[in-house]
């Protein structure tokens, strides 16, 4: 029996428990900080440097999600204009990942449209590229509709989609938006998902992920693996040399903190490899799902609060 999904909804659910928030709030952050850049733009820019070096782009994440207000999802996103702005100092790529919750989405689909179009036209003027990570699938549809919007009514080529191989409706909805050849980051899923939308056998998960990529690539979109299993990245690698894809077509998506040596080999292979970078002060909903991805990184937590 797969205990994974099992895992990972227990620890997703217990995550949202708040006083367990505030214990990993005042003790947590020496553990997050092996996924997040720090708490500060400045912070982040210092690690997008510090990559480079290492042949390793970064896909910058200012963290933040599920706003409750108006005020906040502007500030978020004059915080994201101002990440991008600072992006377009330095001489590497500027590719940033936002969370629609993060302009506002559960408010009105519509305003987190609005100030993503405000951050698209920031990034167009530094030739910035931005992904629209995908939240959990009652927000599926809006996601989808405010990227739609965006890319195929006004016509902006520098925003990028992700879809998850868990939920059973990706395929469908990739061929939905198959025309646009989208900019497309295909991960497994790291939601809390029932059944009734999203399989829960890593087989399937694998096989789904492998379709969605080889459709994307086939069909002519520019297509990233966000995913960390060495076998899966090895099969799209494979895949993509085979069928002769030219190497600035795809590649490699990782978070920041995880699988140093694979990343490394990629990049020094020719590989486009991009990591993931979150920095800023909601760092909790990231790192939970971190947690609930691998039960090492846990015990590692708990091990390390009880010794003090
Ligand atoms: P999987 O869980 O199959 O494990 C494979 C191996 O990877 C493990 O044995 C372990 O060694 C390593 N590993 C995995 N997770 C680890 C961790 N947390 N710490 C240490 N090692 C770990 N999800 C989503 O729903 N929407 C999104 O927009 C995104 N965006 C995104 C961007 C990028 C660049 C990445 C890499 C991932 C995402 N994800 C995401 C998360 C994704 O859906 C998924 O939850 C994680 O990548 C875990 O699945 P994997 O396939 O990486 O590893």
């Amino acid at each position: 029996m797969d205990l994974n999904p099992l895992y990972r909804s227990l620890v997703l659910g217990v995550a949202n428990q708040k006083w367990l928030e505030r214990l990993v709030r005042t003790h947590g952050w020496r553990f997050a900080r092996r996924y997040v850049a720090g708490h500060t733009l400045e912070e982040a820019l210092d690690v997008v440097k510090r990559l480079e070096d290492q042949g390793i782009h970064a896909l910058v994440d200012l963290l933040g999600e599920m706003v409750t207000s108006e005020e906040e999802a502007a500030a978020f996103t004059g915080e994201i204009v101002r990440l991008v702005q600072a992006l377009g100092t330095l001489p590497y790529p500027r590719w940033i990942s936002v969370k629609l919750t993060q302009l506002g989405l559960d408010l009105d689909r519509e305003l987190a449209r609005d100030h993503l179009r405000r951050i698209l036209d920031a990034a167009r003027k530094v030739d910035g590229v931005v992904q629209v990570d995908m939240e959990d699938s009652p927000r599926t549809d809006a996601t989808l509709w405010v990227w739609r919007t965006l890319r195929e009514e006004e016509g902006y080529e520098n925003v990028g989609i992700v879809l998850q191989s868990y939920l059973k409706r990706s395929p469908a909805d990739l061929q939905a938006i198959l025309h646009l050849k989208p900019n497309l980051r295909v991960v497994k899923g790291a939601y809390k998902e029932p059944a009734e939308v999203a399989w829960q056998d890593r087989g399937k998960i694998r096989e789904q992920f492998l379709e969605l990529v080889r459709t994307n690539l086939a069909a002519g979109g520019h297509t990233a693996t966000g995913t960390h299993e060495a076998a899966l990245v090895e099969e799209v690698r494979a895949w993509a040399e085979a069928e002769g894809i030219p190497r600035e077509r795809y590649e490699f998506q990782f978070l920041y903190g995880i699988r140093r040596e694979l990343k490394q080999g990629l990049a020094l292979q020719g590989y486009t490899v991009r990591d993931y970078l979150p920095y800023g002060e909601d760092w909790y909903p990231y790192f939970s799902r971190r947690l609930a991805e691998r039960p090492e990184n846990l015990l590692f937590v708990l091990r390390g609060m009880a010794q003090g």
